[in-house]
């Protein structure tokens, strides 16, 4: 019997506008899938507010997500990682509402690569995102379009995970991801950081020397689900000053949701300092460094790193 997405919402507890909302989530990954098969890889000849180059897939991904959101008429507030703002939708305010932080394609310059990409989303209860943090979310959605494309979900139950079939719906493939607290695999970002980071350097020589195993895209939805669908794993993004003093990684739109979604599978995540989660927002855009898979791997990295 095919379990779907709806019914296992329905099922794992979720409010019925919270239900709705991902519903309408997994419909834009439907379209964004549609046209990574289809579509236009080249670039859209704008730049994001931070000088990076926009594809005309990031741009339409960022078109497709945004008015699914709003047509939904149940969120609020949303922050793209495409957009330079906040966007305020029409929603009903009388009623239950809701705030969405997304990524509409991370890892979208290995597209023409043929490597996996993804869309990542944060969501939480009420309206806006400054001053809170990733423990008021609600829940966490990350899209994987690949051979097959996959999504996984938390909504503080456990992370479930679904794959698309022929006719589009999203149909369940594995229950409960668990991490174990080892690692065997390695997820290095950044490397670039060893070059002023002596102690990165160092950790990086613990992991060749224990024989761990490198798995590392460059695209973090893909290689964060890496880590979930084997059961352990480690990957980092350390800072490297001057470019990037808290790494490149974004809070809302990244760390957050992952950090959710591995917490939920027994991991863990850390800025080095603090849990990921207990980070308050202070800026849409804000950037952290991030250690994130298995909790014994995490306790390793913070004490070299330290
Ligand atoms: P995006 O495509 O949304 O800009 O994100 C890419 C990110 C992330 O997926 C990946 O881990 C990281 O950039 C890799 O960056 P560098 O290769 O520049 O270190
Ligand atoms: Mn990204
Ligand atoms: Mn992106």
């Amino acid at each position: 019997m095919l379990k779907l997405l709806d019914s296992h919402l329905h099922n794992n507890g979720s409010k019925d506008r919270l239900r709705h909302l991902i519903m309408y989530i997994a419909r834009a990954a439907k379209y964004i899938n549609h046209e990574l098969q289809m579509g236009d890889m080249g670039a859209a000849g704008s730049q994001n507010q931070f000088g990076e180059e926009q594809l005309a897939l990031d741009v339409l991904a960022d078109k497709i997500i945004m008015q699914n959101l709003d047509v939904c008429r149940l969120v609020c507030n949303i922050i793209s990682e495409e957009q330079d703002a906040e966007v305020k939708c029409d929603c009903k305010r009388n009623k239950e509402v809701y705030s969405v932080a997304y990524d509409p394609l991370d890892g979208s310059s290995l597209v023409e690569t043929n490597l996996s990409i993804g869309s990542i989303f944060a969501i939480y209860e009420g309206e806006g995102f400054i001053g809170r943090t990733g423990r008021e979310m609600v829940a966490a959605v990350n899209v994987v379009y690949g051979p097959r494309t996959t999504l996984l979900y938390t909504m503080g139950k456990g992370t479930h995970e679904f794959t698309l079939n022929d006719v589009g719906e999203f149909t369940l493939t594995q229950e409960n991801l668990q991490l174990k607290d080892v690692a065997r695999n390695f997820a290095p970002g950044n490397l670039r950081a060893a070059n002023i980071n002596d102690k990165y350097r160092k950790l990086l020589n613990y992991w060749m020397d224990e024989e761990y195993t490198l798995r590392y895209s460059g695209g973090m939805a893909a290689d964060i689900n890496h880590i979930l669908k084997k059961g352990q794993g480690i990957f980092t993004y350390p800072p490297n000053p001057p470019k990037y003093p808290d790494g490149k990684l974004r809070l809302l739109f990244e760390c957050n949701p992952f950090s959710f979604l591995v917490e939920q599978a027994g991991g863990s995540s850390s800025n080095g300092e603090i849990d990921i989660l207990d980070m308050k927002v202070e800026d849409w855009h804000q950037r952290t460094p991030i250690y994130i898979g298995s909790k014994k791997a995490v306790e390793k990295v913070i004490e070299m790193m330290k």
